[in-house]
This record gives structure tokens, C-alpha cells and sequence, in this order.
């Protein structure tokens, strides 16, 4: 009996699920592993034997998953400890695999959660414990090194440009609009926020600033170029990450996690949309300011995805199950822009410890002079990943998704 297990950690996107649909199906086509399994709650789920068989499923409900957001298995955001001081983790969870007969981990996240595939494939090696780890990328951020870009991305991109389309319209329509704000997600990095830059109305893009945590934030000039703008156009629409920091390295606004949720001491943002309002009244440019932090539904927007993007994060889940079969373990699957017109890809190893940790940013070059807009490589950039729109399931003119259940925990 040979089995493989699938899981997923961090932050939700609006395709995740899809990447499970590609370890699945991947292994229909190949008939290796003889069970595909899910943990549920990532690492954190399985150390606790929480653990589903998605083999079982029927054929219809994995189609149904692929359509369906956030994380079907659930998710955690648990850093494993250093195994040469604290073991009992690594113990635990390769005794779990051992019963279960699971050869291969399939662990679905972003530089968080391949920090934990990189410390559990090094564990497996020291302790000749033959067994594969294997990172499949995916998140909203876009901030994965070496890989072009994330399963996650496209989608979340997709859903800011259109909302910054509508919303910047809606906010065009009196004598007197005043100020607009629009919040984006993005813990570290700019990409996110980078994408209004696509939403364009007669070839002329409709979002006046684009504020990118890559650039420090200056209230002076933040104040400067609104005023500017205010008087000449008597309106402004301004995009602004979550992650903006001032001088110091201080995120403008955020609220401290506990340990229980994140053992990554990453900050909870948000609310940046709302410090930025307060400026804007303070120093009596005008009254009238909306703000419309996006949240969560820039990232589970399963109505406005990316069909590229979907495909993308289905295709890196089948070659993960094709690189496994060849016996690699301790890597993510990354994707390689082989060109930009037409868009093709294809899907590459790097070493998962390559990824941990590290953040990729927003490029510099590619931030206007005036460091409140991006450039048009930008735009170029990020305009394949968004391209095409699937057939969601509708039933009653809502989407129809999946929840899978919980209550069929196997164990053994
Ligand atoms: O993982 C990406 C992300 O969506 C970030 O953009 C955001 O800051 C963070 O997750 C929010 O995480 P959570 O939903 O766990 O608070």
C-alpha cells in the first residue's frame, strides 16, 4: 500500500482548492498512490490525526471543489520548531505517515508553509527516513521567490482591478465626489495594490495613487499629492496596501496577533484605508472620503477568477504528483513565464529552502518616479494571469460549492 497526503496552510485564495484537484487527478492518471489523503487544518490538523481520505470523493464533487474557494481542507498558520531542539513534532508526524503507509507529502502554501516542507524533507534525510515532502506555491501576496508568480495571484488581481473599475465609477458621479479609497491585502509587499494599476477606462488607467508598502510612507507627500489632485479634478481615487509602514518600519495600522492564531508573529493588518481617511478630514481637503477595505473577498472571490489562474494552480498540483513519482522530495513546484505573448508557462523544482522565509518584493524599477503609481511593466506583467473567466456551477443563481466533511476522519 503506497498513499499520498494533501493539506494546506496560510492565508485562503480563491483557487487553493484547485491545486488539490491537480493532486488528485494527477494521480488518476498515473495510478500510483494508491489513496490520496487530506489533512485537515494543515500540519497543525494532522499532528492531531486529522486526516479525510479524498479518494473516496465522488467524481463530481471533485469537480465541484475546483470551483469552490478558500481552503476546502482548512488551514493552519503553525511554524514547526527547530528540529535539533525540540523533536516531538517530527516524531509524531512521521509516525502518522508511517500508519497511515503515506510516501508523500503534498504541503499547499506560501514561504511559511515551504519552510516547513524544507525542515521536514531535511528531518526525513538526517534520519534516513524515506519519505517525500514536496511544497505546492499558492498565495494572494504574489511574494514566493524564484517562482514568476502564485497560484492565488491572478484571481485576487483580477477581483481588485474589476472593483477599482466599478467602485471608481460609482464614485464618479456627483458635482461634488470627493476622495475614494480603496484597501488592498499584501502583508510585506506591493503586488496586490500594483494590480488597480490594470483597471483602465478608454486606455486611461482610473486609479490615481497607487500606495505600495516597498515605499515608505510620507503623510507630507501622501497629503501633497492629494490635495494636488483634489484641486484639479475635484475627485480622487487612491489604491492603498494594508502593509504601508512609515519611517521607523511601522505598519500605519495593525492589531496584535495571538500566539493561538499565528506562531509566525505576523501582525493582523487592516485599516489602513481608514488612517488615511482620518489624514484626508484632518487636514480638511474634504469631508467626504469612502473607504472600502477589501478583507477577505479579494481572496475567495471564486466569481470573478482567473481562468488562467485556476488551470495554473490545478497544473501545479499534477506536476507535483509527476515530480514525486520521479522521487524528488524537499522542493516547491515553481512556475517558469517562458513568454508573455502569447502567455506560456511550464512548472519547475526549486529547493523549498530556497523559498522559506524569504519575501520577494514589488520591483523598484518598476515604481513610478513619484513613488505613488507603477509602471507599465507592471500592468504587463500582471494582465496574462488575469485573462479568461471558467463556468462556476450555479444553482439558483448563486454559485454552487462543496464543504468537505469533517466527519469522515479516517484513523487507523
Ligand atoms: O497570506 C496572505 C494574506 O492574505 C495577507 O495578504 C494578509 O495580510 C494575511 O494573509 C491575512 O491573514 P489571516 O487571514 O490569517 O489574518
Amino acid at each position: 500500500m503506497k498513499n499520498c497526503l494533501v493539506a494546506q496552510s496560510g492565508g485562503p485564495t480563491a483557487v487553493i482548492n484547485s491545486s488539490i484537484v491537480g493532486v488528485i487527478k494527477g494521480n488518476m492518471k498515473a495510478q500510483y498512490y494508491d489513496n490520496v489523503y487530506g489533512g485537515i487544518n494543515g500540519i497543525e490538523g494532522i499532528l492531531n490525526n486529522k486526516i479525510i481520505n479524498l479518494s473516496k470523493l465522488e467524481e463530481s464533487d471533485i469537480e465541484n471543489l475546483k470551483y469552490t474557494p478558500s481552503a476546502g481542507l482548512g488551514s493552519c498558520r503553525f511554524k514547526m520548531k527547530d528540529y535539533n531542539t525540540c523533536e516531538e513534532n517530527y516524531k509524531e508526524l512521521f509516525n502518522i505517515l508511517d500508519d497511515l503507509d503515506i510516501q508523500t507529502f503534498f504541503y499547499i502554501g506560501g514561504n511559511d508553509s515551504m519552510d516547513t516542507v524544507s525542515k521536514l524533507s531535511e528531518y526525513a534525510k538526517i534520519k534516513g527516513i524515506n519519505k517525500q515532502i514536496i511544497g505546492i506555491p499558492k498565495t494572494i501576496d504574489n511574494d514566493l521567490y524564484y517562482t514568476d508568480h502564485t497560484p492565488g495571484f491572478g484571481s485576487a488581481a483580477k477581483y481588485i482591478a474589476s472593483t477599482v473599475l466599478e467602485t471608481y465609477l460609482d464614485s464618479s458621479v456627483y458635482i461634488n465626489n470627493g476622495i475614494f479609497i480603496t484597501e488592498t491585502m499584501g502583508r510585506d509587499t506591493g503586488w496586490l495594490a500594483a494590480s488597480a494599476a490594470l483597471a483602465k477606462i478608454n486606455g486611461k488607467a482610473v486609479a490615481d495613487f497607487i500606495y505600495l508598502p516597498e515605499v515608505e510612507f510620507s503623510q507630507e507627500q501622501f497629503l501633497k499629492d492629494v490635495t494636488n489632485k483634489f484641486e484639479t479634478n475635484n475627485k480622487v481615487y487612491i489604491v492603498a496596501s494594508e502593509g504601508l509602514k512609515d519611517k521607523d518600519g511601522n505598519y500605519l495600522s495593525s492589531v496584535k496577533l495571538s500566539n493561538k492564531h499565528d506562531t509566525f508573529s505576523h501582525a493582523q493588518l487592516g485599516g489602513v484605508g481608514n488612517f488615511l481617511k482620518s489624514l484626508i478630514i484632518e487636514n480638511k481637503i474634504t469631508n467626504r472620503v469612502k473607504v472600502l477595505e477589501l478583507g477577505v473577498s479579494q481572496r475567495c472571490g471564486m466569481h470573478c477568477v482567473s481562468n488562467t489562474d485556476l488551470q495554473e494552480a490545478c497544473l501545479v498540483g499534477e506536476n507535483a504528483v509527476k515530480y514525486s513519482i520521479e522521487g524528488h522530495t524537499g522542493f516547491m513546484v515553481g512556475i517558469k513565464r517562458v513568454q508573455n505573448n502569447p502567455y506560456k508557462i511550464e512548472t519547475f523544482r526549486i529547493n523549498a529552502s530556497e523559498v522559506a522565509n524569504k519575501i520577494k518584493y514589488f520591483p523598484d524599477e518598476w515604481i513610478t518616479a513619484d513613488k505613488n503609481n507603477v509602471t507599465k511593466e507592471a500592468y504587463e506583467y500582471i494582465t496574462p494571469l488575469i485573462i479568461g473567466s471558467p463556468n462556476i456551477n450555479i444553482e439558483n443563481g448563486l454559485p454552487r460549492y462543496i464543504q468537505l466533511q469533517s466527519k469522515d476522519i479516517i484513523s487507523k
